[in-house]
């Protein structure tokens, strides 16, 4: 159970580097013990000792490929058993960027593997205790390209419009409680993905690449603002707010039990 100073413990997928070493660093500074998963021993290890001696924090670190089934299993049932964590975010993820026809099946499924089966499993895991302590707050890790798809990212884009519309679902399921749910969405952020996808930060626009800290702390700010969806990068909101209007009105206007005039033969 949580003691008195202690906030609980938080699991971060993917802290070995990028969005989520900022995000463990931040959650350290709020106050949180921390559990850690990534395949990269060494990194983790090392986070941890710096997050322990700064903030005085019990760190744990799992070593573990979220793509292999044993391993993911076995992260799961220890979350699901640990009636401390309260906070999970879902933040490993993998890109390839090409064209499916030139990107092998074993790294496709990778990505639907670590983008989405660990995020659902792992979301599993920690719900029912959520719900039954009516606390906990989960943070999906989705992105602009989970509603933008670029002839390079049709399997990585359809990974992160499975998030998007998962955490939307995970929204509505506990509406009037007190767990929290955030997607946040970030637009191009410098970090390993690119390298690993295929495609160096120096191909990009430099004028549109935001840094690791930036983008963690304009999450947080968001969550800490009640926001249901985040997109650190999009300054002006009323984009996101008519977005969000056209998806309602799309769906409502497919309630009608009838082709549309334009599909009517005569
Ligand atoms: N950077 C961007 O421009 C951007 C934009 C939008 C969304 N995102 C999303 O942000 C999230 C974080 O990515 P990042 O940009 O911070 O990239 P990153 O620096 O490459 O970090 C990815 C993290 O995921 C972990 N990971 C990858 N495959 C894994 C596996 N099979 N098993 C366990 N851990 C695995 C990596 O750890 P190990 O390699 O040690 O396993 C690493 O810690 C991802 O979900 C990504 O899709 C990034």
């Amino acid at each position: 159970m949580k003691t008195n100073n202690v906030l609980g413990t938080a699991v971060v997928t993917g802290a070995s580097s990028g969005l989520g070493k900022v995000f463990a660093e931040r959650l350290a500074k709020r106050g949180y013990d921390l559990k850690l998963v990534a395949r990269r021993a060494d990194k983790l290890n090392e986070l941890a000792e710096v997050l322990r001696a700064k903030y005085g924090v019990t760190v744990t670190n799992y070593t573990a490929d979220l793509s292999n089934t044993t391993d993911l299993e076995k992260i799961a049932a220890d979350i699901q058993d640990d009636p401390n964590i309260i906070f999970l975010i879902n933040n490993a993820g993998t890109s390839t960027l090409a064209p499916v026809s030139q990107t092998s099946v074993a790294k496709q499924k990778e990505m639907i593997d670590v983008n989405i089966t660990s995020l659902v499993l792992l979301s599993n895991a920690v719900l029912p205790g959520f719900i039954k302590r009516n606390e906990g707050t989960l943070i999906n890790i989705g992105s602009v390209l989970g509603a933008y798809t670029l002839p390079i990212s049709s399997v990585y884009s359809g990974t992160k419009g499975f998030v998007v519309q998962y955490t939307r679902g995970l929204q509505e399921e506990v509406k009037g409680t007190n767990i929290k749910v955030q997607l946040v969405n970030p637009s191009i952020t410098a970090t390993e993905i690119w390298e690993v996808g295929g495609v160096p930060l120096s191909a990009l626009d430099q004028a549109a690449i935001m840094t690791t800290e930036d983008c963690v702390d304009a999450a947080l700010a968001g969550l800490d603002a009640g926001e249901l969806v985040t997109f650190p990068s999009v300054h002006n909101q009323q984009l996101i707010d008519v977005y969000e209007d056209a998806r309602i009105k799309l769906f409502t206007g497919s309630q009608t039990g009838k082709p549309a005039e334009r599909y009517l033969q005569n």
